[in-house]
Parts: structure tokens; sequence; C-alpha cells
């Protein structure tokens, strides 16, 4: 990327007007790799240099990451001929983008879905050897107990024979569960519950790693990643 004006690409890059960055840029609160720069004209380029205004730290990478709340009745595919996928959501500008959903959740699966362009970085997120813990909600058609609680613990056989890596329940409801797992097998939190006998009803998906679906993210609704959040997508447990 050609080298652009500071105030030009923090105004580009943020919801931060060029007036304000011309005032903060020479204020003295934007730094370009760690040093203090306080003309608004200096050239950089924003895919080489780490800028950092107060609180907000420039996300110029030639990767996009975002991330959707994604409703029930659209599937986790770039293109369909006959449904509705989580890119035909996307805002136009974003559909030609060769995006593609990192990971899959099913179609009547709701919640936290990270869309990309870099192959490279959904491999890691989805690879089982980083073991990248997922959080759902499922609302199952039977009451839960203890029981289920230490199954899920132990590790669930699947119908098929398939061992589960243990994983952790937490009941929110007598038929509302969190299950937090640590691997990404088809239609996985449908088979443990059903190979324990029950049937989810509703399932969402609430955390990858240790980014949570904001509260203010409403179905269908997409926004770009912060760097800082990218990072927190491959943090596990702390
Ligand atoms: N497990 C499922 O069963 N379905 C999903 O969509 C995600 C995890």
């Amino acid at each position: 990327m050609a080298s652009e004006r500071l105030d030009k690409i923090i105004a580009n890059y943020t919801s931060i007007t060029r007036t304000q960055a011309r005032k903060l840029i020479v204020g003295g609160k934007v730094t370009v790799d760690g040093v203090v720069m306080k003309k608004p004209e200096a050239k950089t380029d924003p895919e080489c240099a780490v800028i950092k205004t107060e609180d907000t730290t420039i996300n110029a990478k030639r990767h996009l990451y975002i991330m959707m709340n994604k409703p029930a009745g659209v599937i986790s595919a770039s293109r369909d001929n006959n449904a509705t996928t989580v890119i035909d959501l996307l805002p136009e500008h974003l559909q030609r983008k060769n995006l593609f959903p990192a990971g899959r959740l099913d179609k009547d699966t709701e919640g936290l879905l990270i869309i990309t362009d870099d192959g490279e970085f959904a491999h890691r997120l989805l690879s089982p050897k980083s073991k990248v813990n997922k959080v759902y909600i499922a609302r199952v058609d039977n009451t839960l107990t203890e029981n289920e609680i230490k199954l899920f613990a132990d590790g669930v056989q699947l119908k098929d024979g398939t061992k589960c890596l243990p994983a952790k329940m937490t009941l929110l409801s007598d038929t509302v569960a969190e299950v937090q797992i640590y691997e990404g097998k088809y239609h996985q939190i449908k088979r443990m519950f059903a190979a324990v006998g029950f049937q989810v009803l509703s399932l969402q998906r609430i955390r990858i790693g240790q980014l949570s679906l904001p509260d203010n993210l409403s179905k269908s609704q997409v926004r770009e990643l912060k760097i800082e959040e990218i990072e927190l997508l491959c943090e596990n447990d702390r």
C-alpha cells in the first residue's frame, strides 16, 4: 500500500474525523511504531507501521476479519445456488472480497461467526491442535441434571463411537445449558446431546476463544474486528 498522510490514514481507518485526527497528532497523542509523531502531513504506510491514537490501534492489515451474529435460516458457506448464505448477508462492498466463514454453524444455529479472507488464520482457528474453545447456549427437550454435566466432563462418546474431548457444561435453567467445547466436529453439540438422550431445540454460539458475541451486535449484523479482538479469538482459557 502506498504511503499516505497520517491524518488521512487515521480518518480513513477509524471513526475519527480528519480535523480531530490533526488535533490528536499535533497534541502528541499519536504514535507511529511507538514514536510520537506530531506532523499530520507525515507520510506513513498503514500496512507496515503500527499507528496508535489514544485508544485505538489502526487496523490496516491486508486481510479482512469480520464478526457476524448469524441468524437462523442461512447457511455458513460462501455461495449456494438455492440457499441464502452468510456472505449474501454482508454489505454489498464486502461481497466481492473472497470472504468465507471460518468454521461452520448449522443452518438453524445462531450466534458468533467469523468471516475472513485469511485462509491461514482460519486454519489456525479451526485446527484441533489449536484447541480454541467455543461456547454455546443450548436449549434441550428435557430436564438436565448433574448426570449430564458429568457425562460431558468425562468426554461424551457419540453414537458413531467417536469419543469427544471433555466439555464443560453449566446449567442456566432446567433445560438450558452453556457448553464449552475445544474441538469442532460436525454437528458436535447436537450429537453430544443426542448421545446422552437429549434433542437440541435451539443453539447459539456466544464465544470463540476469549471473544464474546457483543450484546449490541443484533442478528444478521456484522462489523470488522479490531486487532485486539483478532488476538482474543486465538486465546484459550486464562
Ligand atoms: N454444534 C452443532 O451441533 N451445531 C453447530 O452449528 C455448532 C456446533
